[in-house]
Protein backbone atom coordinates (compact mmCIF):
# COMPACT_ATOMS: atom_id res chain seq x y z
CA UNK A 1 0.00 0.00 0.00
CA UNK A 2 1.02 3.63 -0.90
CA UNK A 3 1.79 5.37 2.24
CA UNK A 4 2.12 8.76 0.78
CA UNK A 5 -1.33 9.85 0.36
CA UNK A 6 -0.54 13.62 -0.69
CA UNK A 7 2.48 14.14 -3.19
CA UNK A 8 2.91 17.30 -4.61
CA UNK A 9 5.97 16.75 -7.49
CA UNK A 10 7.32 20.25 -9.06
CA UNK A 11 4.07 21.72 -9.00
CA UNK A 12 4.19 25.17 -10.62
CA UNK A 13 0.50 26.90 -10.92
CA UNK A 14 0.27 30.18 -13.11
CA UNK A 15 -2.65 32.92 -13.80
CA UNK A 16 -2.37 35.04 -16.80
CA UNK A 17 1.44 34.13 -16.91
CA UNK A 18 2.30 35.06 -13.20
CA UNK A 19 4.03 32.29 -11.39
CA UNK A 20 2.12 31.56 -8.40
CA UNK A 21 3.20 28.33 -7.44
CA UNK A 22 6.75 27.64 -8.01
CA UNK A 23 7.99 23.92 -8.34
CA UNK A 24 6.52 22.70 -5.13
CA UNK A 25 7.38 19.56 -4.02
CA UNK A 26 6.23 17.89 -0.59
CA UNK A 27 4.40 14.75 0.56
CA UNK A 28 2.12 14.09 2.94
CA UNK A 29 1.57 9.87 4.70
CA UNK A 30 -1.42 8.85 5.68
CA UNK A 31 -2.34 10.13 9.92
CA UNK A 32 0.05 12.98 9.40
CA UNK A 33 -1.68 16.49 9.76
CA UNK A 34 0.56 18.51 7.52
CA UNK A 35 0.53 22.60 7.62
CA UNK A 36 1.27 24.42 4.55
CA UNK A 37 1.86 28.20 6.18
CA UNK A 38 2.92 31.67 4.84
CA UNK A 39 1.71 34.89 4.41
CA UNK A 40 -1.40 36.34 2.47
CA UNK A 41 -1.03 35.70 -0.95
CA UNK A 42 2.08 32.83 -0.71
CA UNK A 43 0.08 30.49 -2.62
CA UNK A 44 -1.19 28.32 0.07
CA UNK A 45 -4.99 27.87 -1.29
CA UNK A 46 -3.91 27.99 -4.67
CA UNK A 47 -1.66 24.62 -3.62
CA UNK A 48 -4.95 22.94 -1.72
CA UNK A 49 -7.02 23.84 -4.95
CA UNK A 50 -4.72 22.16 -6.70
CA UNK A 51 -4.76 19.20 -5.36
CA UNK A 52 -8.82 19.49 -5.21
CA UNK A 53 -8.70 20.10 -9.29
CA UNK A 54 -10.60 23.50 -8.72
CA UNK A 55 -6.91 25.20 -10.68
CA UNK A 56 -5.02 23.17 -12.95
CA UNK A 57 -1.26 22.80 -12.60
CA UNK A 58 0.94 24.05 -15.52
CA UNK A 59 3.41 21.63 -14.96
CA UNK A 60 4.47 19.02 -12.25
CA UNK A 61 2.34 16.32 -10.47
CA UNK A 62 -0.11 16.50 -7.67
CA UNK A 63 -1.69 13.46 -6.26
CA UNK A 64 -4.06 12.34 -4.08
CA UNK A 65 -3.99 8.32 -2.54
CA UNK A 66 -2.18 8.02 -5.87
CA UNK A 67 -4.70 9.63 -8.32
CA UNK A 68 -3.53 11.86 -10.29
CA UNK A 69 -5.79 15.36 -10.21
CA UNK A 70 -5.15 16.32 -13.74
CA UNK A 71 -7.15 12.41 -14.75
CA UNK A 72 -9.00 11.14 -11.71
CA UNK A 73 -10.21 14.08 -9.92
CA UNK A 74 -14.26 12.65 -9.76
CA UNK A 75 -12.65 9.72 -7.65
CA UNK A 76 -10.19 11.87 -5.75
CA UNK A 77 -13.23 14.01 -4.96
CA UNK A 78 -15.32 11.50 -3.40
CA UNK A 79 -12.38 10.26 -1.18
CA UNK A 80 -12.25 13.95 0.27
CA UNK A 81 -13.64 16.02 2.38
CA UNK A 82 -12.96 19.65 2.42
CA UNK A 83 -13.68 22.86 4.69
CA UNK A 84 -13.08 26.31 2.64
CA UNK A 85 -12.27 29.21 4.92
CA UNK A 86 -16.03 30.33 5.12
CA UNK A 87 -18.23 27.61 5.53
CA UNK A 88 -21.27 27.20 3.23
CA UNK A 89 -24.23 25.85 4.31
CA UNK A 90 -27.64 26.49 3.92
CA UNK A 91 -29.09 29.37 6.54
CA UNK A 92 -32.86 28.41 5.76
CA UNK A 93 -32.23 24.39 6.83
CA UNK A 94 -31.00 23.11 10.07
CA UNK A 95 -28.08 22.02 11.11
CA UNK A 96 -29.09 18.61 10.90
CA UNK A 97 -31.09 19.06 7.91
CA UNK A 98 -27.68 20.27 5.92
CA UNK A 99 -26.18 17.38 6.88
CA UNK A 100 -28.88 15.11 5.41
CA UNK A 101 -28.97 17.10 2.53
CA UNK A 102 -25.37 16.89 1.77
CA UNK A 103 -25.03 13.55 2.62
CA UNK A 104 -27.52 12.37 -0.34
CA UNK A 105 -26.27 14.68 -2.62
CA UNK A 106 -22.68 12.59 -2.16
CA UNK A 107 -24.91 9.43 -1.83
CA UNK A 108 -24.06 8.54 1.12
CA UNK A 109 -26.87 6.73 3.85
CA UNK A 110 -26.78 7.43 7.24
CA UNK A 111 -29.31 6.85 10.13
CA UNK A 112 -30.26 9.66 12.44
CA UNK A 113 -27.89 8.15 15.17
CA UNK A 114 -24.59 8.11 13.09
CA UNK A 115 -26.02 11.73 12.63
CA UNK A 116 -26.32 12.41 16.33
CA UNK A 117 -23.09 10.80 17.06
CA UNK A 118 -20.88 12.96 14.63
CA UNK A 119 -22.57 16.38 16.03
CA UNK A 120 -22.08 14.94 19.47
CA UNK A 121 -18.34 14.20 18.80
CA UNK A 122 -17.52 17.47 16.87
CA UNK A 123 -19.37 19.13 20.39
CA UNK A 124 -22.01 21.09 18.87
CA UNK A 125 -24.45 21.89 21.48
CA UNK A 126 -27.29 19.65 21.75
CA UNK A 127 -30.25 22.87 21.73
CA UNK A 128 -28.57 23.91 18.21
CA UNK A 129 -29.20 20.95 15.71
CA UNK A 130 -33.08 21.79 14.95
CA UNK A 131 -32.29 25.60 14.85
CA UNK A 132 -31.38 27.17 11.27
CA UNK A 133 -28.53 27.33 10.36
CA UNK A 134 -28.90 31.10 9.97
CA UNK A 135 -28.94 31.52 13.72
CA UNK A 136 -25.80 29.24 13.77
CA UNK A 137 -22.21 31.01 15.05
CA UNK A 138 -19.02 30.99 12.91
CA UNK A 139 -17.71 27.84 15.43
CA UNK A 140 -20.97 26.03 15.14
CA UNK A 141 -21.31 26.56 11.17
CA UNK A 142 -17.79 25.14 11.31
CA UNK A 143 -18.34 22.21 13.83
CA UNK A 144 -21.40 21.44 11.47
CA UNK A 145 -19.09 21.15 8.07
CA UNK A 146 -17.12 18.93 10.40
CA UNK A 147 -19.69 16.77 11.26
CA UNK A 148 -20.65 15.80 7.35
CA UNK A 149 -16.78 15.61 6.79
CA UNK A 150 -16.76 13.06 9.64
CA UNK A 151 -19.91 10.79 7.85
CA UNK A 152 -18.70 11.04 4.47
CA UNK A 153 -16.13 8.66 6.17
CA UNK A 154 -13.40 11.29 4.22
CA UNK A 155 -9.87 9.67 4.46
CA UNK A 156 -8.43 12.97 3.55
CA UNK A 157 -9.38 16.24 5.03
CA UNK A 158 -8.37 19.84 3.12
CA UNK A 159 -8.97 22.77 5.77
CA UNK A 160 -8.60 26.25 4.53
CA UNK A 161 -7.80 28.75 7.19
CA UNK A 162 -9.69 26.01 10.08
CA UNK A 163 -8.99 28.28 13.02
CA UNK A 164 -9.83 31.64 11.80
CA UNK A 165 -12.76 33.79 14.06
CA UNK A 166 -12.95 31.09 16.03
CA UNK A 167 -12.55 31.57 20.07
CA UNK A 168 -9.80 30.23 22.16
CA UNK A 169 -12.43 27.27 23.54
CA UNK A 170 -13.72 26.26 19.89
CA UNK A 171 -9.79 26.78 18.68
CA UNK A 172 -8.72 23.82 21.51
CA UNK A 173 -11.89 21.77 20.60
CA UNK A 174 -10.84 21.96 17.36
CA UNK A 175 -7.45 20.64 17.59
CA UNK A 176 -8.21 17.57 19.89
CA UNK A 177 -10.79 16.65 17.04
CA UNK A 178 -8.46 17.05 14.49
CA UNK A 179 -5.54 15.19 16.56
CA UNK A 180 -7.80 12.53 17.02
CA UNK A 181 -8.65 11.84 13.81
CA UNK A 182 -5.34 11.79 12.57
CA UNK A 183 -4.73 9.35 15.37
CA UNK A 184 -7.45 7.06 13.42
CA UNK A 185 -5.47 7.51 10.25
CA UNK A 186 -7.15 10.16 8.20
CA UNK A 187 -5.05 12.55 6.39
CA UNK A 188 -4.96 16.47 7.22
CA UNK A 189 -3.78 19.08 4.62
CA UNK A 190 -4.19 22.58 6.46
CA UNK A 191 -3.58 26.09 5.00
CA UNK A 192 -3.18 28.62 7.66
CA UNK A 193 -0.62 31.92 8.39
CA UNK A 194 -1.42 31.45 12.09
CA UNK A 195 1.76 30.16 13.16
CA UNK A 196 1.18 29.02 16.84
CA UNK A 197 -1.56 27.07 15.41
CA UNK A 198 0.49 25.52 12.95
CA UNK A 199 2.92 24.24 15.51
CA UNK A 200 0.39 23.34 18.16
CA UNK A 201 -1.35 20.77 15.93
CA UNK A 202 1.23 19.92 12.85
CA UNK A 203 3.05 17.15 12.72
CA UNK A 204 5.05 19.03 9.57
CA UNK A 205 5.21 22.44 8.89
CA UNK A 206 6.08 23.78 5.22
CA UNK A 207 6.86 27.41 5.13
CA UNK A 208 5.56 29.12 1.95
CA UNK A 209 6.63 32.01 0.73
CA UNK A 210 6.05 33.76 -3.07
CA UNK A 211 4.96 30.32 -4.10
CA UNK A 212 8.27 28.52 -3.20
CA UNK A 213 9.00 26.08 0.00
CA UNK A 214 11.38 27.58 1.67
CA UNK A 215 10.96 25.87 5.33
CA UNK A 216 9.87 22.72 6.26
CA UNK A 217 9.74 21.95 10.36
CA UNK A 218 9.11 18.70 11.63
CA UNK A 219 7.65 17.97 15.27
CA UNK A 220 10.16 15.79 17.50
CA UNK A 221 8.22 12.94 18.97
CA UNK A 222 5.91 14.51 21.36
CA UNK A 223 7.13 17.76 21.41
CA UNK A 224 5.59 20.59 19.16
CA UNK A 225 7.29 22.16 16.66
CA UNK A 226 9.22 25.17 17.90
CA UNK A 227 7.13 28.31 17.81
CA UNK A 228 10.15 30.59 17.92
CA UNK A 229 11.74 29.05 15.17
CA UNK A 230 8.34 29.15 13.05
CA UNK A 231 8.16 32.80 13.82
CA UNK A 232 11.32 34.08 13.42
CA UNK A 233 11.57 31.79 9.54
CA UNK A 234 8.03 33.58 8.60
CA UNK A 235 8.73 37.28 9.64
CA UNK A 236 12.37 36.90 8.22
CA UNK A 237 9.91 36.20 4.64
CA UNK A 238 6.93 38.48 5.60
CA UNK A 239 8.90 41.84 7.12
CA UNK A 240 6.64 44.76 5.07
N1 LIG B 1 -8.15 32.66 -9.85
C1 LIG B 1 -7.08 33.48 -9.79
N2 LIG B 1 -6.76 34.27 -10.83
C2 LIG B 1 -5.69 35.09 -10.78
N3 LIG B 1 -4.85 35.16 -9.73
C3 LIG B 1 -5.12 34.39 -8.67
C4 LIG B 1 -6.24 33.50 -8.62
N4 LIG B 1 -6.24 32.85 -7.43
C5 LIG B 1 -5.18 33.31 -6.77
N5 LIG B 1 -4.50 34.22 -7.49
C6 LIG B 1 -3.26 34.92 -7.09
O1 LIG B 1 -2.35 33.93 -6.66
C7 LIG B 1 -1.61 34.38 -5.53
C8 LIG B 1 -1.75 33.36 -4.42
O2 LIG B 1 -3.10 33.34 -3.98
P1 LIG B 1 -3.62 32.34 -2.85
O3 LIG B 1 -5.08 32.56 -2.72
O4 LIG B 1 -3.14 30.98 -3.16
O5 LIG B 1 -2.83 32.89 -1.58
P2 LIG B 1 -2.93 32.46 -0.07
O6 LIG B 1 -1.56 32.07 0.36
O7 LIG B 1 -4.02 31.49 0.14
O8 LIG B 1 -3.28 33.85 0.65
P3 LIG B 1 -4.29 34.23 1.86
O9 LIG B 1 -3.51 34.01 3.12
O10 LIG B 1 -4.56 35.68 1.64
O11 LIG B 1 -5.51 33.37 1.76
C9 LIG B 1 -2.14 35.77 -5.21
O12 LIG B 1 -1.26 36.70 -5.76
C10 LIG B 1 -3.47 35.81 -5.88
O13 LIG B 1 -3.79 37.12 -6.27
MG1 LIG C 1 -5.86 31.54 1.10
Amino acid sequence: MQKEVLIADSLSVSFNHQTVLDEVSFSVAKGEVFALLGGNGAGKSTTLKTFLGTVSPHSGIAKVMGLNVTSEIDKIRAKVAYLPESVTLYGHLTGVENIQYFLALAQVNCTDADIEQALKRVALQQNAWHKKMSFYSKGMRQKTAIALALLRNAPVLFLDEPTSGLDPNAIDEFNQLIANLATEGTTVFMVTHDVYGACHIAHRIGLLDQGKIVGMFERGGQTNIDTEAVHAAFSARNRP
